[in-house]
């Protein structure tokens, strides 16, 4: 799954990612994860167990002292969030946009960051690059409440501007909680922002997709976001390069692969 050369880069993502998180345990009054809680793979890849993900958020919520249960609950999470001010998007924020779907879904769909729309009413994709992530959903017969739906970053990014390396570094660890929390069996990247910011790399979004990633352990398939389906036109080679990517995505499932027939 990891080349040789992009080794490096998830080596150097999980780093940051474990930097960020540590940062904001530490803001917590809790010092660290201690390193046999931490494997490095033959292939040189740094898994992070989940147990203490999940006992930590445990302790976070409750104090040091409470006795671990065994899963941290979205709810955790998110009570966790609070009003949060962690970045700078939190000034401007409407709403902060936390995610939305099945606590134990298969599969996660996570894409950049709310626009407008999803501002005003607090949930991911409900604009029109949501209609048209519904209508992906629904060619893979699957139902918006089957799958969870996320973003990188939980508030908008003033005039819909890419989040910055900062922003995403502060909204990381509560993404990482979340998808720890749900273990989801794929995830699926949309667009340029998600699939580089979750596999720290400035490699084109064309380049990544059509394989699988590996993300802390978990397939992630980068593809091309909504917005830009609707830019390009319901029967584009992007459209069907994303039905593509989501065929695979069914396969790894073992879910059926409903027959598309593309117009010529
Ligand atoms: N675009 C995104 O990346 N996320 C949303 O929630 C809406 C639009």
């Amino acid at each position: 799954m990891n080349t040789h050369s992009n080794r490096h880069s998830t080596q150097s993502h999980m780093f940051a990612s474990l930097t960020a998180y540590l940062q904001d345990l530490q803001e917590s009054g809790i010092d660290g994860i201690p390193t046999e809680l931490m494997t490095v793979t033959e292939a040189g890849i740094v898994h992070q167990q989940t147990a203490p993900f999940e006992q930590i958020g445990e302790n976070e919520e409750k104090g040091d002292n409470a006795v671990p249960e065994k899963h941290e609950s979205l709810e955790q999470i998110r009570k966790n969030l609070g009003e949060c001010q962690r970045c700078k998007l939190g000034t401007t924020r409407k709403n902060l946009v936390f995610g939305v779907g099945n606590p134990k879904a298969r599969l996660v769909f996570v894409g950049e960051g709310p626009g407008a729309d999803e501002d005003t009413q607090g949930e991911p994709f409900v604009g029109d690059a949501g209609k048209m992530l519904n209508r992906i959903i629904a060619a893979m017969e699957l139902k918006r409440e089957d799958v969870y739906i996320c973003n990188v970053v939980k508030c908008r990014p003033p005039q819909n501007r890419p989040p910055e390396t900062d922003e995403v570094a502060a909204c990381s660890p509560f993404l990482l909680r979340q998808l720890n929390s749900i273990k989801p069996e794929a995830i699926v990247a949309l667009g340029t922002s998600a699939a580089q910011a979750l596999l720290q790399t400035k490699v084109p979004i064309s380049k990544l997709r059509s394989k699988f990633h590996d993300f802390h352990g978990i397939p992630l398939m980068p593809t091309y976001h909504p917005s830009y389906l609707l830019r390009t036109g319901g029967n584009s080679d992007s459209f069907w390069s994303v039905w593509d990517d989501m065929t695979q995505v069914l396969q790894l499932l073992k879910l059926p692969v409903p027959n598309k027939s593309r117009k010529k």
